[in-house]
């Protein structure tokens, strides 16, 4: 983290976990857990139906909600498809965009990726953009050469004066839900790698006020050390954001 320069931001994404029920369940019991959420921002990206839950829920606690998906078009004959005007009218702030689940088992490509991030900030939402390498891709060498093209052809058109509203989250394939976490310094080489290249595209001013997280198996263990890194500016959280103390352990971590 470098709170000096970008803000720290913990995010959990549910997934397809929670009804509206447990949703309002789950935050009451991590109010109670949170002690002061004072550096960092908080966002919970809940399942579609779970969000207006999840808005009453957090009023008056400093939490924001996110989506965990979004069409790119305003509207049209996108059966079963939700737009990003729909998620900002209710209220939404965030919007998780091409989580490697989203790649893998729905289609979504990077230039997908890329339509749907001009499409977030032209409604006013704040994209989370998922980047990683898979476990092969590392085991070849290719991590870096793969994570910056992924990262060049998300932000493909992005003027400068909206690129600091995106967040990208390095999510290593190989770490989601494994329980395998990238060691500290992998995370601060691919995140500071990142940082590199929004460097290239828009310059060191910009550069450094873009938050980059790290996601993959954190948790409430291993995220002190994962945030003691200057280029790791927050996680992007699955299993451990389901439980409350776990969720409350890695902001508290990250309140330091
Ligand atoms: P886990 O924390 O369960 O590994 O999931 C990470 C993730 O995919 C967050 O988007």
């Amino acid at each position: 983290m470098n709170q000096r320069y970008r803000k720290t931001v913990i995010a959990g994404n549910w997934k397809m976990n929670k009804t509206p029920a447990e949703a309002r369940a789950l935050i009451e019991e991590l109010k109670a857990s949170v002690s002061r959420v004072k550096w960092c921002e908080i966002v919970l990206c809940v399942p579609f139906v779970d969000i207006p839950a999840a808005l009453k829920a957090t009023k008056g606690f400093r939490a924001s909600i996110g989506a965990q998906n979004m069409h790119y078009e305003k509207s049209g004959a996108y059966t079963g498809e939700i737009s990003a005007q729909m998620l900002a009218e209710l209220g939404v702030k965030y919007v998780i965009i091409g989580h490697s689940e989203r790649r893998q088992y729905f289609a979504e490509t990077d230039v997908t990726v890329n339509k749907k991030i001009h499409a977030a900030l032209d409604a006013g939402l704040r994209p989370i953009v998922c980047v990683g390498e898979s476990l092969q891709q590392r085991e070849q060498g290719v991590t870096l050469e793969f994570i910056r093209q992924q990262v060049k052809i998300a932000l493909g058109g992005v003027e400068p004066s909206a690129v600091k509203r995106i967040i990208i989250a390095y999510e290593p394939i190989w770490a989601i839900g494994t329980g395998k976490t990238a060691t500290a310094d992998q995370a601060e080489e691919v995140c500071g790698w990142i940082r590199d290249c929004i460097r290239e595209l828009y310059g060191a001013r910009i550069a450094r006020a873009v938050t980059i997280q790290y996601g993959g198996s954190m948790n409430a263990g291993n995220a002190a050390e994962l945030l003691s890194k200057l280029d790791v500016d927050g996680g992007l959280i699955g299993g451990a954001s389901l439980k409350a103390p776990d969720f409350a352990a890695i902001i508290n971590a990250a309140n330091q």
